[in-house]
């Protein structure tokens, strides 16, 4: 049996929800693997197999989703500190750092995750990659809309040594800027060569100015869950 890209996605959310007990404070992903743990979470608590959960949303998007379904929601400003996020990637490395972002939620996704004890990711094995932003595939920043090209030239100057192209993410026939659930833009970085150390990646990013956050989640998942033809792997940090 060959299984679908869509059905590796739900083998994986599947499982990452047997990680969850009633009395959570759950984090809840955003994307179309979370997608799929959201609406299993949703049944479980229909059906009184789970009880006393407390959803905390990863964006507007997964908000809607999570009230469609009954699930009792909450914020960071009430629930500083959550037993467990289950939330997708768009890459993953050997050392379970991330790439995330490509749908938009990154700032979210990363102030709620970087609050719990237990951080699953759920993804299908086309997300694996040896180095993050290797795969010629976008490495997303949130930044200001105030004068975007500006920083979009320095994100891009930054990283001149890995051959960087920086493109604002827009949408729709006019090419409208994509804006976030904090109303800001999202540049995609694409390298043509190997950006090296991660953590002074990470760290040169944060420190210009007009920069909100970026799409690498450094040394934040605690286990992986990879569906694959084969079947499922689960990685523990
Ligand atoms: C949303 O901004 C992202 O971080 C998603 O979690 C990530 O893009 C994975 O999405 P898919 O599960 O749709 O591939």
């Amino acid at each position: 049996v060959i299984l679908t890209q869509d059905e590796l996605k739900k083998i994986a959310a599947y499982k990452a929800v047997e990680y969850v007990e009633s009395g959570m404070v759950l984090g809840l992903g955003t994307g179309s693997t979370a997608w799929f743990a959201v609406n299993r979470i949703g049944e479980l608590l229909q059906q009184g197999k789970l009880k006393n959960i407390v959803g905390i949303p990863t964006s507007k998007k997964t908000h809607e989703q999570a009230l469609s379904l009954g699930i009792p929601l909450s914020d960071l400003d009430k629930h500083p500190v959550l037993d467990l996020a289950i939330d997708g990637a768009d890459e993953v490395d050997p050392y379970l750092n991330l790439v995330k972002g490509r749908g938009g939620s990154l700032l979210r996704e990363k102030m709620v995750e970087g609050a719990c004890r237990k951080f699953v990711v759920i993804v299908d094995e086309s997300k694996l990659v040896d180095h993050l932003g290797g795969s010629g595939l976008a490495m997303p920043v949130e930044i200001v809309p105030f004068c975007w090209k500006f920083t979009a030239y320095r994100l891009q100057r930054l990283f001149e040594y890995a051959g960087c192209v920086a493109k604002l993410r827009t949408c729709g026939e006019n090419g409208e800027p994509v804006v976030t659930d904090n109303a800001n833009y999202i540049v995609d970085l694409y390298f043509k060569k190997d950006i090296g150390d991660l953590k002074v990646a990470s760290d040169s990013i944060l420190r210009l100015a007009g920069v909100v956050e970026h799409g690498m989640f450094l040394d934040m998942a605690t286990t992986v869950i990879i569906a694959g033809e084969l079947g499922v792997t689960v990685k523990n940090k």
